[in-house]
């Protein structure tokens, strides 16, 4: 399988306008120029506060929570206050990573830390992690009963901390050259598929209350996630940078133990060990001739080639659960297309 760009499917297109405007009610009355490193994250201004139009997220999350409460009850609307909420966690957590991977650019813009500062840029990541709870609230004008607001706060909740565990062990095994692929996946399942199983959990959880549909989306968002996170990691090292928006070699140049460097650090011989730990340890990592070597070693270990064996494993075992879920019809062929998309994406 080679990288292929593919456009997204048409649920990103339908959705797009009610998320923008939910997230729009949110954010809308708060006047702090706190908010404008927010609206700036999100596309809407530039840095001087001009309305602009440029390349936005993916809004990836807010579609699965929309389509698995469509495939509950063919309604989705009840489920848009959770969207955008998803959707300001997911920002919460590009704003602070950015800061943490000390990437420079995303969505092929500047980052809110390289405009604002690093200070800056923790308060807004925060603000909008809050604002996520905030927008919440708004399930009670959509009939959402109190027990169901209160499993999305905490489906919320609880996901979120799991996504700071595994940004925690991201930045943990910078240093270390122990890193297994069992650790890699506990890292990636808390940094990435939490947030994506939990899209999926909570746009059912607000249209069933049958429990073995929400552990049914569950491992559905697991196997999406782990697609989704090895598929950033391929991107991130053979990836373009005009198509992702974000540096390439950014997780070399901070020695992340993403999927490839993993796998081969799992198998190379000591000559080569050697020479991963001397480029780490002589901040060789940053310069062309180090990246070289490390991409070198990555190709005779076959490490791209595993990767993407990887994603279309879990691309299959994603089909395979979405198979087994009795849901409508049209909701569960457009979830196919987004785990197909997702797994062949090259932004
Ligand atoms: C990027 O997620 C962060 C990861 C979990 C890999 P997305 O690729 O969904 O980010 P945007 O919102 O579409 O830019
Ligand atoms: C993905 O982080 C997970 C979170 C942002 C919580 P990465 O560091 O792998 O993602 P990118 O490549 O910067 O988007
Ligand atoms: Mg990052
Ligand atoms: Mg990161």
């Amino acid at each position: 399988m080679s990288i292929s760009a593919g456009d997204p499917p048409v649920a990103f297109a339908r959705y797009r306008d009610e998320i923008e405007a939910e997230l729009r009610h949110i954010l809308g009355p708060r006047e702090s120029p706190l908010y404008d490193m927010l609206r700036y994250h999100l596309g809407w201004i530039n840095e001087s506060g001009e309305q602009i139009s440029v390349t936005r997220g993916k809004s990836l999350r807010p579609v699965l929570c929309l389509l698995a409460c469509s495939a509950e009850t063919g309604d989705y609307t009840r489920a848009l206050p959770a969207a955008a909420a998803l959707e300001l966690v997911h920002n919460f957590s590009l704003i602070h990573d950015d800061i943490q991977d000390n990437d420079a650019e995303r969505h092929g813009r500047p980052t809110v830390w390289s405009i604002w500062g690093k200070s800056q840029a923790i308060n807004a990541g925060t603000s909008m992690r809050i604002l996520a709870s905030l927008a919440l609230d708004s399930l009670a004008h959509k009939g959402v009963t109190l027990d169901r607001q209160f499993r999305a706060h905490r489906l919320l909740d609880e996901c979120s901390l799991s996504l700071i565990e595994g940004q925690y062990l991201d930045i943990d095994f910078e240093s270390r050259f122990d890193i297994t692929t069992s650790d890699y996946f506990t890292m990636i399942s808390k940094k990435t598929a939490c947030l994506i199983t939990c899209a999926l959990e909570m746009g059912a959880m607000l249209g069933t209350d049958d429990e073995s549909h929400l552990e049914a989306f569950h491992q559905l968002g697991l196997a999406l996630g782990l697609a989704f996170q090895v598929q950033d990691d391929i991107l991130g090292i053979w990836g373009c940078s005009e198509d992702t928006g974000k540096p390439v070699y950014s997780d070399i140049r901070s020695h992340k133990k993403s999927l490839p460097i993993v796998y081969a650090l799992e198998r190379i011989n000591a000559w080569q060990r050697n020479q991963f730990t001397q480029i780490y340890h002589d901040g060789m990592a940053n310069t062309q001739e180090g990246i070289d070597t490390i991409l070198g070693i990555l190709d005779e270990i076959g490490a791209r080639k595993a990767a993407e064996e990887m994603v279309e494993a879990y691309r299959i075992q994603a089909l395979a659960v979405l198979d087994k879920i009795a849901i409508r019809e049209e909701p569960r062929r457009e979830m196919e297309d987004v785990t197909n998309f997702l797994a062949r994406r090259n932004f």
